[in-house]
């Protein structure tokens, strides 16, 4: 079978395309054919060893993915051969892959595989951020930080389907345009670059502005220098969610958090599914249910070849994905 192949850590254009014969499933594992990819941070991450997991060498990259079940290990009862499914492991950039039973899903008939492969981690990790995590409720404000990329576009959604006023947080005019197209209330613009203390005073007040009261909520993927005037913008006993640092790992000063009585709560998605993994079902079927119910619809801003796989995970990386990139590898 075809497959991408990281031997050393480096950008994505170090994978190399190669044929590799097809892994076989083990005790409790499904092997897959895949069908999509869809790319989150942590593949690019992962590639240049800068993840907080790290896969031994080589490996095929792709952590998010459907397809079609092709062979069962040992023990496996709960799937059949043919079974549409979604899950999460490493290896979807190949043709064929192999994944835990215990964390696949089976996806929908009535869901395209290009859209299931997008609804686990982004929308796994928000819901189980928004309900266990922050308890975020109706009525309540919630200012979402990195809102155009993947994660941030999921919390805006589910942000709305749980009923809260979110204001969504960019770069860009162009990911501010594709946040107010899925329903956020309100958007901040921020600068690119990093912010010396006058800028970033500059933007706590832009944070302040669109939610003069303090956010109950603050949904953060991003970190570096934006995650001190998020926090100044915080309301009294708000919740403040660590999520992910693509802008760099911030240092906060802990005065911060006395001064409004709020929680600094960190949430590790994967780890927690693993840990709980009947609520991960749980959760994962409301998604299904809300994707039905045309509550949540994942944008796929662009759809890449399996040989543009590289370029794809480039963009991710360079700050250029709007919402969600998925990679084809079979019709
Ligand atoms: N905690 C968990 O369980 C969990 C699970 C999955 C993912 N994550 C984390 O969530 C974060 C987002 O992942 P994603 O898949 O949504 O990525 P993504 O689609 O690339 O979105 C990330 C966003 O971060 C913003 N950003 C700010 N500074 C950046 C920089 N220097 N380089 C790149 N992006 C920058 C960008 O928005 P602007 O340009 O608008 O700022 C971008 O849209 C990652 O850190 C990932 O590791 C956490």
């Amino acid at each position: 079978m075809k497959a991408w192949l990281s031997r050393d850590p480096g950008p994505a254009d170090t994978m190399e395309l190669v044929e590799i014969d097809a892994p076989q499933p083990a005790a409790g594992e499904l092997q897959v054919a895949v069908s999509a990819v869809s790319l989150n941070y942590p593949d690019a991450l992962m590639l240049e060893d800068l993840y907080q997991t790290k896969p031994p060498r080589p490996f095929v990259p792709g952590t998010e993915f459907s397809g079609t079940v092709t062979a069962l290990g040992e023990g496996v009862t709960s799937f059949n051969l043919g079974d549409r499914v979604v899950c999460i492991a490493n290896g979807g950039l190949g043709e064929t892959t192999v994944c835990k039973a215990a964390m696949a899903v089976k996806l929908p008939d009535a869901v395209p595989f290009d859209v299931g492969a997008t609804l686990m981690m982004t929308y796994g990790t928000n819901i189980h951020a928004l309900l266990d995590r922050v308890h975020l409720k109706a009525g309540e404000t919630m200012l979402v930080l990195g809102a155009g990329g993947g994660i941030g576009m999921a919390a805006v959604e589910l942000g709305k389907a749980l009923g809260a006023r979110v204001v969504a947080a960019v770069s860009s005019p162009e990911k501010r345009d594709a946040v107010l197209a899925i329903g956020a209330d309100e958007y901040v613009i921020y600068p690119r670059g990093d912010l010396d203390k006058a800028a970033s005073r500059e933007l706590a007040n832009q944070f302040k502005a669109a939610c003069p009261k303090g956010y109950d909520v603050i949904y953060d993927p991003v970190g570096g220098d934006y995650a001190e005037p998020a926090i100044r913008s915080i309301g009294w006993e708000g919740r403040y969610a660590v999520i992910g640092f693509t802008a760099g790992i911030p240092k906060m000063p802990l005065n911060l958090t006395l001064l409004k009585c709020c929680q600094v709560i960190g949430v590790f998605w994967g780890a927690w599914a693993m840990l709980n993994q009947d609520k991960y079902r749980e959760e994962m079927q409301l998604i299904f249910d809300f994707v039905a119910e045309g509550k949540l619809k994942p944008l796929i801003s662009e759809n890449f070849a399996f040989e543009d796989a590289p370029k794809a995970l480039a963009r991710m990386r360079g700050r250029g994905a709007v919402g969600k990139l998925v990679v084809t590898v079979a019709d």
